[in-house]
């Protein structure tokens, strides 16, 4: 068996919604300790919904592969439902990753849930 799943090698190599979102008003940004790999999330929500949504990663193949399918599974999403985004939820839409690659899935979570945060920061709205 291929150590990496299809999917993992699609968004690897051509990753969703890289870049920059310059008026986002949710800014996330995590990194790894072990590996140095850093994640940046950018969400534009409006109506309590993530209308729009761009990654910048640093990282290793798994972890751009995690960003790129997080920001799919979050895309048009409201905020209620992008908030319980797990990072088991987002290694299975890429039909799994190896048991030490994990952690990579895990960035984007953080990564999410520290744009959500940033987000209630800036407009003191709850989520
Ligand atoms: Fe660091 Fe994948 S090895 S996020």
């Amino acid at each position: 068996m291929a150590l990496y799943s299809e999917k993992v090698m699609d968004h690897f190599r051509n990753p969703r919604n890289v870049g920059v979102i310059e008026d986002a008003n949710g800014i996330g940004e995590v990194g790894n300790a072990k590996c140095g790999d850093i994640m940046k999330m950018y969400l534009k929500i409006e109506d309590d919904v993530v209308q729009d949504v761009k990654f910048e990663t640093f990282g290793c193949g798994s972890a751009i592969a995690s960003s790129s399918m997080a920001t799919e599974m979050i895309k048009g999403k409201p905020l209620s439902e992008v908030k319980q985004l797990t990072n088991k939820a987002v290694a299975e839409a890429l039909d799994g990753l190896p048991d030490y690659k994990m952690h990579c899935s895990v960035l984007a979570e953080e990564a999410i849930h520290s744009a959500l945060e940033d987000y209630q920061k800036r407009t003191g709205r709850k989520i």
